[in-house]
């Protein structure tokens, strides 16, 4: 009898070893850890086992995996959750040196995008433009590289479980945040 063995955390924190492991390209590395996310997503329960979580609440960030030696560019990945209450957001943001990738492991997540537009792109003083949004459902991932601009807002009505990956983590790194408001850049506090 053949018995298909589940896809745990701890095997996934081996997969993106290999992933970092083999390949300096931050875009491989994006793609292939997003594959793998995504099998995680595929498995049910694991999270709400791992945090221990309660049916409701429980709002907050959750380490799941740091790593001493691997990361990019730097060693330093890291594996975490984030439990978000409704509505929950931030003001764009890049993340440095590094990339991240989001996967919902429940609810959903409206992501938009940004990028500076100066005069001669249509503009006559330097301004932070939307560029595009989508939505992520559970079981989708998606990721961001070295120098994207980012928000994310949760939309599900109600908390939403989101797992994410940085390449090296990003507590650890300088990077800014934006305001459409006024177009003005600051460093992000740590
Ligand atoms: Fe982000």
């Amino acid at each position: 009898m053949t018995q298909t063995a589940t896809y745990t955390v701890e095997a996934f924190v081996d997969d993106v070893k290999e992933i970092f492991a083999s390949s300096k390209d931050p875009l491989v590395q994006a793609q292939a850890v997003s594959e793998k996310m995504k099998e995680l997503l595929a498995v049910p329960g694991w999270l709400e086992e791992k945090l221990n979580l309660p049916e409701e609440g429980g709002f907050g960030r959750y380490d799941l995996h740091i790593d001493e030696e691997l990361g990019q560019p730097g060693a330093g990945f890291y594996l975490m959750a984030t439990v978000q209450k409704p509505d929950q957001t931030q003001l764009p943001h890049d993340h440095g040196v590094a990339w991240v990738a989001y996967a919902v492991y429940d609810g959903s997540i409206k992501q938009t995008k940004f990028r500076w537009a100066f005069p001669g792109e249509g503009v006559d003083s330097p301004q932070i433009r939307e560029t595009g949004t989508f939505t992520q459902k559970k079981g989708s991932v998606a990721y961001f590289l070295p120098g994207e601009i980012h928000q994310t807002l949760n939309v599900s009505g109600g908390r939403a479980l989101v797992v994410r990956l940085e390449s090296q983590k990003l507590d650890t790194l300088t990077r800014y945040q934006y305001d459409p408001k006024d177009n003005s850049v600051k460093v992000m506090d740590r």
